[in-house]
């Protein structure tokens, strides 16, 4: 088949890197003389025919602008639909009446099990992009945004050390990333933040927070940065022993998205944190011994994680992502996405790509993690 025209859409949540791509693909597409389609706000436009010419002539140097000039949303088509295969015959239908003879989706591991379920269950001409601040997708090494969005949330901690010392204060910050910790690792191994929680490694409040800043406070450090995830969560044990704010059940129940993905911002773990912290008298005292008042507030970094221009490795990754991407269509390799493994551009199965990766136990990321919150105390211990 030749391929004329080629549509782009952008689902998921925004993230510095996704005009790069955009802007990758309308390279390569307009030097093969095809021609390029937005459409808006994710599946929603697809659904809606939403939909803009890409003229490249229009977008010089789009690749260093940060969001998506396409627009995002997280409509789900699938919703509330009782049969999969028709609604992925729908969404292909809809392509054929818009004359677009091939797809190129930029998302998530939620956007692109859409993408997949159109090429499995309608052979979908669609091939997927890997997205997310998280980096939470199984298939490719990084996405592209999270560089960027570790940079900002190093350099917010990086800055708050100097209001945390001049107040002599405990910040809690918390750091996008759902049920994955990447973001929080990285950018607190990267900050040197002091205690680095991640839903990964469920946390004891007692061993992990309070004794740390006890033995923090006792070894001369007059103020600390801890880092948790907006999906870190306390151990079973630990959240029965020591939380007097909140139960299992108010982690039950949160809210959920369209997908179906508890919303973990509501929980808002780092005011938690700190409503937790304040009701130690011990922690106070230990605190008051070392001539520290002990003050503790919360910091939550939110979208501003996903703001602003995406750094040069994500640009260059994005661009890298669309020329790939737009090179599949040429080659008519459907039913995939692209993907970096170490330094190249691989290309693997859409089924593949969509599965979502944690932080393991045996990364030298947890290693590190734990050396940098333990060593720092131990080695000034009186
Ligand atoms: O998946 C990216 C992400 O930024 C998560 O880290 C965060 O939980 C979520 O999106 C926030 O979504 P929204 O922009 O819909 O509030």
């Amino acid at each position: 088949m030749t391929i004329k025209k080629i549509g782009i859409l952008t689902g998921g949540g925004d993230c510095p890197g996704l005009n790069s791509v955009i802007y990758g693909i309308m390279l390569k597409a307009y030097d093969a003389g095809i021609e390029c389609v937005g459409i808006l706000k994710g599946w929603k436009g697809l659904i809606e025919n939403l939909t803009i010419p890409l003229n490249i002539a229009e977008h010089d140097d789009l690749h260093t602008i940060g969001g998506t000039i396409l627009y995002t949303s997280r409509t789900n088509p699938f919703k509330g639909a009782e049969s999969k295969e028709e609604v992925a015959k729908d969404l292909v239908n809809k392509l054929d009446e818009l004359e677009i003879d091939a797809l190129i989706a930029i998302g998530g591991d939620d956007t692109l099990s859409v993408a997949e379920a159109m090429c499995k269950y309608a052979k979908a001409n669609v091939i997927g992009c890997p997205k997310t601040i998280d980096n939470d997708l199984a298939g490719t090494h990084y996405t592209f945004g999270f560089w960027s969005a570790v940079q900002l949330a190093s350099n917010a901690m990086d800055n708050l050390t100097t209001t945390a010392k001049s107040h002599q204060r405990v910040f809690v910050v918390e750091i996008m990333g759902r049920d994955a910790g990447f973001l929080t690792m990285y950018s607190g191994i990267s900050a040197g933040a002091d205690i680095i929680l991640v839903p990964e490694t469920p946390f004891s409040l007692e061993k992990d927070v309070i004794d740390v800043l006890k033995k923090r406070v006792n070894a001369g450090y007059k103020y600390h940065i801890i880092a948790t995830s907006e999906g870190a969560y306390p151990n079973s044990e630990s959240l029965k022993k020591d939380f007097k704010t909140i139960s299992k059940e108010t982690i039950d129940k949160l809210p959920k998205d369209t997908y179906g993905n508890p919303l973990l911002a509501k929980l808002n773990i780092s005011k938690i944190l700190v409503d937790e912290l304040n009701l130690r008298e011990d922690l106070k005292k230990e605190f008051q011994n070392n001539g520290v008042d002990f003050e503790c507030r919360s910091v939550v970094l939110g979208h501003t994680m996903r703001a602003g221009t995406p750094n040069s490795f994500d640009r260059i990754l994005g661009l890298r992502f669309g020329l790939a991407a737009m090179n599949l269509v040429l080659e008519g390799k459907f039913g995939n996405m692209v993907s970096l493994l170490g330094n190249k551009i691989e290309t693997i199965p859409l089924s593949e790509g969509v599965k979502k990766k944690y932080i393991t136990s045996d990364s030298d990321k947890m290693e590190l993690r734990d050396l940098l919150v333990k060593i720092r105390y131990l080695s000034k211990q009186k």
